[in-house]
């Protein structure tokens, strides 16, 4: 069997959306079958949970993953209860809403009229009436999520990645350490860090089951996403905001926005130890129109650690071409095949079974830790992941070799000048050699 297939991943297939598949498609269709394969893997952890006091859940962005989300959330404790949605705009609310109350846990949706906001300033509203806040905007939003969450002393599930700028990954290093201090839990939507293939096939690798490294290699390869087009009456702002993806602010850019898993694993693992520079190359070759905002649509990295590693790093979205999403680790005894859990070489290794879902195993993670008073943070191996991506993307941006300190503390802060349904000029796509680093 090609190690390019997944045989037994079924969820990247349809949440990454590889081959243009939207996302929310996914959830729309399927919302029964993820709640159906999720009862019976998370059963035998529900009984702890049984009779005791019920969890107030929030949701802030109501797209494809947070609706999953939500329904991971309560299909993960039986105890949680949705009691607030928020978006920024009331038809993602109302269709997420919908799709909620005709799933399997439509019973724990008690999300009423007074409890669903919308607007930039939803998320204030969400936060101050649950007890954990699910957070699954475009990324941009979730330094400012993630810090208030953690002011108003509230535990946190954050999508990947957390910020789209240094400045706001700052701004999550800095929360995260003040949810530690607060015994808040913080789990990241790194979902991979939760599966027990990966879990097992990374402590292998960091037992020396493939040797000393020498080298680790990610490949995210896909075809496009969604494009919503644009509406006669929508602002520039609001046009960029339903078509987050393509615009660099909001998303991060690919490499950030979807990538990140698999740069992830290899950060993963390097046990979270960070590469010190990246060198990158990148373009849009295929998504040429206007329409497709700032982003790129390629990008190629090298990683370099300070004990000599390298890494090196591709992904792309084009249409129309070989998908592969996998990750190596090689070195002096064999290479383990990360996203497909095999080690070659001196010793063999493949995981047997099925993984178990990780989309409900990241959820039973949060509120076993809640419910135990034993505070779970994954806020490091979120940070630098996320620190990772922008590294490389501000590489491929300007041409230049980037190093984590240069990343750590660049300046650079994408954010708009305001938050209001006006005007917004599209960022220049980048030009290496000409696109200066800030
Ligand atoms: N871990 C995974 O496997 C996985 C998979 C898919 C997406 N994601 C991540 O989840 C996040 C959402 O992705 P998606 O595919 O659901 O996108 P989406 O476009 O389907 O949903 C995003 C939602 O957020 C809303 N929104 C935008 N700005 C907002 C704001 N300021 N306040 C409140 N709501 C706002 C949008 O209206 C939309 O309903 C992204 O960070 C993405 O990278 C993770």
């Amino acid at each position: 069997m090609s190690e390019n297939t997944t045989p037994n991943d079924p969820q990247p297939k349809h949440d990454f959306a590889s081959g243009g598949v939207d996302r929310r498609q996914f959830i729309q269709t399927s919302a029964a079958v993820i709640t159906a394969a999720a009862v019976s893997s998370a059963s035998p952890l529900l009984a702890h949970v049984a009779g005791q006091d019920q969890i107030r859940v929030g949701l802030v962005g109501c797209g494809g993953r947070g609706t999953g989300a939500a329904v991971n959330a309560l299909t993960a404790d039986a105890g949680a209860v949705l009691v607030a949605m928020g978006d920024a705009f009331p038809d993602r609310l109302y269709s997420s809403l919908k799709n909620l109350e005709q799933s399997d846990v439509a019973d724990r949706i008690k999300v009423d009229e007074e409890h669903r906001f919308t607007g930039f300033d939803a998320y204030k509203k969400v936060i101050e009436c649950c007890d954990v806040v699910l957070f699954a905007t475009p990324p941009h939003f979730r330094p400012a999520q993630i810090e208030a969450a953690v002011e108003a002393g509230k535990h946190i599930f954050a999508e990947k990645p957390v910020a789209t700028d240094s400045p706001g990954v700052r701004r999550c290093m800095s929360a995260s350490e003040k949810a530690k201090q607060k015994g808040l839990t913080l789990v990241s939507g790194l979902c991979y860090r939760y599966q027990d293939a990966k879990i097992e096939t990374q402590q292998r690798i960091h037992e020396g089951a493939v040797g000393d490294l020498l080298a680790l290699q990610c490949t995210y390869n896909t075809g496009g996403l969604w494009h919503h087009g644009r509406k006669a009456d929508w602002s520039d702002m609001e046009w960029q905001m339903r078509n987050w993806l393509y615009f660099t602010w909001l998303s991060g850019d690919h490499i950030a926005e979807q990538s990140i898993h698999s740069i992830d694993k290899i950060l993963w693992a390097a046990q979270d130890v960070p590469p010190v520079k990246a060198t990158a190359s990148g373009g849009r070759i295929v998504r040429i129109d206007p329409k497709y905002g700032d982003v790129y649509d390629h990008f190629n990295t090298v990683y370099e650690w300070e004990s000599g590693i390298k890494g090196f790093h591709s992904c792309r979205q084009w249409n129309g071409t070989d998908g592969n999403v996998a990750d190596y680790a090689i070195g002096t005894k064999g290479t383990a095949a990360i996203q497909h859990h095999r080690i070659r070489g001196e010793n063999e290794w493949r995981f047997k079974g099925k993984p178990n879902d990780m989309y409900i195993a990241e959820h039973v993670a949060m509120f076993d830790s809640i419910r135990n008073g034993k505070a779970l943070n994954n806020g490091d191996y979120m940070c630098k992941s996320t620190l990772m991506s922008i590294m490389a993307r501000m590489s491929a941006y300007t041409g230049k070799t980037i190093s984590w300190e240069q990343a750590l503390n660049s300046q650079e802060d994408l954010s708009p000048a305001a938050y209001e349904w006006g005007a917004l000029a599209v960022r220049d796509v980048p030009r290496p050699g000409v696109t200066k680093f800030l």
